[in-house]
């Protein structure tokens, strides 16, 4: 709560104004967010369930040449539904492994220690709620086993380009060597097909994003008027960068409880998320930088989307 607090405030008082989107996840942005996932224009679920539906054997078999028995731990495990599909895979091979989904929403753990042992008859789930990298340094004190990391969804697109290499970086601390890990880049391909999945016709990503603000209002006391900003998102081909805002559509005043008053300019904005698009070659530049050597590429049929297998060396 005091850390939701300082980020938030932190965020709006500087120029120019921001929110984290790990914020976007509270029970109700969970529910918007499997509603974003159903859009026709969010293509990225398709694709990535695609490559799951048809090449989960394919990589279980490139997992299993590696090791037998193992942690799966999923950063920001969401509703799992295309983890499934591996899961069941694994399962169906003998694997020995325990399933770790982390996720920063209590509702989704609680949710998926419940759900999973219904759908893959024997699988162990131990659901860790909190922060990726506190979660996983969690976990290494509860197994010494080697680690399949999944990293879906593009989730690692919410990281700027330049940060991307020191995140992985970061999390091999957690690794050991020989450890593989899964991660789903959004690829680059025609910006209208990109700027369409994060600006739906049918408005859920714009209530998505306006949800954090209702969210600030019921858990800090705040006064946003959510008819009073509207979702901007942007794309750029150069950079592959897709970025969303809230913009304030007049000159206002949003107090936060009795912490202080927040001025909006109209036209100003607050930067929301990013969502970045790659190149094959960058992702690949990006194992090299971070210390990952490339196991193998999984594409779906329409090259729009790649869940990179890669080796901590
Ligand atoms: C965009 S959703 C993706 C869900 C899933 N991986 C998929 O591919 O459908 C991101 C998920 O990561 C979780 N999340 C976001 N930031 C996080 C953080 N810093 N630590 C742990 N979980 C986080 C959210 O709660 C949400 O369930």
């Amino acid at each position: 709560m005091d850390q939701f607090f300082d980020d938030i405030w932190r965020g709006l008082k500087a120029s120019p104004k921001y929110l984290q989107s790990k914020y976007f996840y509270d029970e109700a942005g969970d529910a918007i967010f499997m509603e974003i996932m159903e859009c026709p224009e969010y293509y990225l679920t398709n694709c990535e369930r695609e490559i799951f539906s048809n090449q989960s054997n394919e990589l279980a078999n490139t997992i299993l040449n590696h090791f037998h028995e193992f942690d799966v731990a999923e950063l920001g495990a969401g509703d799992a539904t295309k983890t499934v599909y591996l899961l069941e895979a694994l399962a169906k091979h003998k694997a020995d492994f325990t399933y770790y989904p982390i996720d920063i929403s209590a509702n989704i753990i609680t949710r998926l220690n419940k759900q999973l042992p219904g759908i893959i008859t024997g699988i162990r789930v131990h659901g860790l709620n909190g922060e990726y990298f506190a979660m996983l340094e969690e976990l290494k004190r509860m197994s010494a086993k080697n680690k399949l990391v999944l990293f879906l969804g593009s989730s690692i697109g919410n990281i700027p380009l330049a940060e991307t290499a020191g995140f992985f970086s970061a999390l091999k601390a957690h690794l050991m060597p020989g450890d593989l890990l899964l991660t789903g880049f959004d690829l680059k391909k025609d910006p209208k097909i990109i700027l369409d999945a994060y600006n739906d016709k049918a408005g859920v990503t714009r209530r998505f994003n306006l949800n954090l603000l209702k969210r600030i209002n019921n858990t800090l006391d705040a006064d946003f008027d959510l008819s009073q900003f509207e979702h901007c998102p942007a794309y750029s081909d150069e950079t592959g960068e897709c970025k969303s805002y809230l913009q304030s559509l007049k000159n206002q005043i949003v107090r936060i409880g009795t912490a202080g008053r927040i001025d909006f300019k109209e036209g100003e904005q607050i930067y929301m998320e990013i969502s970045q698009k790659y190149s094959v070659q960058q992702t690949d530049e990006i194992a090299e930088a971070a210390g990952f050597t490339v196991v193998r590429h999984f594409y779906d049929s329409k090259k729009w989307f790649l869940d990179a297998l890669w080796q901590y060396r």
